[in-house]
């Protein structure tokens, strides 16, 4: 099995790699990123040096929105495309859409239309629960629900989506979609919830909730992702979206809650910032026909997960303190210049 994925410099693509090449002795990966801010080759150093994934794992730098870089890379002929690569951060698609579109729209269809010509058997396009919008009160999405985007990243998902979609129905494009919740884990960029508040907490820094802290995600451990992508890329029927999630709803502020008490800090560092524009507040999602046609289950509880990812995160501060620095750092602090005071007290503590 050779494997085209994309975007898998990032959080969950790099897991993904990991995860598949320890399970499958037979698959080869090709590793096609561009390698923006969130792309991190050190998230696969130790991994790739590995004797016995060296000669199964490679690394090719291209941008899926790049018609010949794309079409040079798929012509090495694969099995199957996974597709990562996007722009992940609601955050900065509030302040500029306009890499969002370009990856993550016009980068899929570059990929699906070179994938369409070489007459590629397998695309798995790797979207997000964010594309259904808000979830009211005791309602879980299931996959045939309305697609009702919120922001700027969650429009630009949808609308790759619905690319997809289109594939499949005019051209008979063997695609699958599938939506995830959010993710928690190792290697996680700490611009995102789980990692920022753990790298603040560690240094003592404020740590920003949104409002009134009680938005609620739908919490899967990375791994769980992971194993649910294999699933659908092996035996995921063509043309069908399944729903990734449903494992541990938990307001924002349960969340900051869970990783002080295991880091011993004070709940004095929460500091309440000003609201994110359009902030859905609540997501879920039923995942009874992946259970169901896949025989997938989470294996990690929230509990453990979150306890396992502060070790990872206590056990790589260097990793963390490099992803922190430089370029990270100048958007960190015009980012939350908007958000009052809170830059004035990080200072005070720098
Ligand atoms: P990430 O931001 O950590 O990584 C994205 C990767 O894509 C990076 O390595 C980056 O360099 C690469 N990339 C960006 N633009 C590219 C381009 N034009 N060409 C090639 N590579 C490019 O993201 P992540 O959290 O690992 O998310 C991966 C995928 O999973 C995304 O499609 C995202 O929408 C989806 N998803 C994420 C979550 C989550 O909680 N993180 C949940 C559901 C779905
Ligand atoms: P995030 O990790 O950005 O993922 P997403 O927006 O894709 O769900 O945010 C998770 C939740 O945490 C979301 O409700 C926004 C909130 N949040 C904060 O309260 N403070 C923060 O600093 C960040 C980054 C997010």
């Amino acid at each position: 099995m050779k494997l085209l994925v994309t975007g898998g410099a990032g959080f969950i693509g790099s897991n993904f790699i990991r995860y598949l090449l320890g399970e499958h002795a037979d698959a080869a990966v090709v590793n096609f990123d561009k390698l923006t801010y969130a792309g991190n080759l050190e998230n696969l150093a130790a991994f790739a040096a590995r004797p016995e994934f060296r000669s199964r794992y490679r690394f090719v730098r291209g941008d899926v929105a790049d018609p010949e870089a794309v079409a040079a890379v798929c012509g090495e002929g694969f099995d199957a495309v996974i597709n990562f690569a996007a722009e992940t951060h609601v955050d900065r698609s509030l302040e500029d859409a306009a890499p969002f579109l370009r990856t993550n729209v016009v980068g899929t269809q570059t990929l699906l239309e070179a994938a369409r010509r070489l007459s590629m058997q397998r695309f798995v396009q790797v979207s997000t629960d964010e594309v259904y919008g808000s979830a009211p009160d005791g309602v879980a999405f299931r996959e045939d629900a309305l697609l009702h985007p919120s922001s700027p990243y969650a429009a630009s998902k949808a609308a790759a989506d619905l690319l997809v979609e289109s594939y499949v129905r005019t051209y008979g494009f063997p695609a699958l979609i599938l939506r995830c919740s959010n993710n928690y884990g190792p290697y996680q960029f700490p611009e995102k919830l789980i990692p920022l508040t753990i790298a603040n907490a560690l240094e003592d820094k404020p740590l920003p909730v949104y409002g009134d802290g009680l938005n609620v995600r739908d919490w899967i451990y990375v791994e769980d992702h992971c194993r649910a992508i294999q699933r659908a890329l092996l035996q995921g029927r063509v043309g069908e979206v399944y729903n990734i999630g449903g494992v541990a709803l938990r307001t924002n502020l349960e969340v900051v809650r869970t990783l002080l008490g295991l880091l011993g800090k004070p709940e004095s560092l929460i500091t309440f910032v000003e609201d994110r524009p359009g902030h859905d507040r609540r997501y879920a999602l039923d995942s009874t026909k992946l259970r169901q046609e896949l025989g997938w289950l989470p294996c990690h509880s929230f509990e453990e997960g979150i306890e396992q990812t502060v070790r990872w995160y206590r056990s790589h501060s260097d990793w963390l303190a490099r992803c922190r620095s430089g370029a990270y750092r100048d958007y960190y602090e015009r980012h939350y210049q908007q958000r009052g005071e809170l830059l004035a007290r990080m200072r005070g503590k720098a």
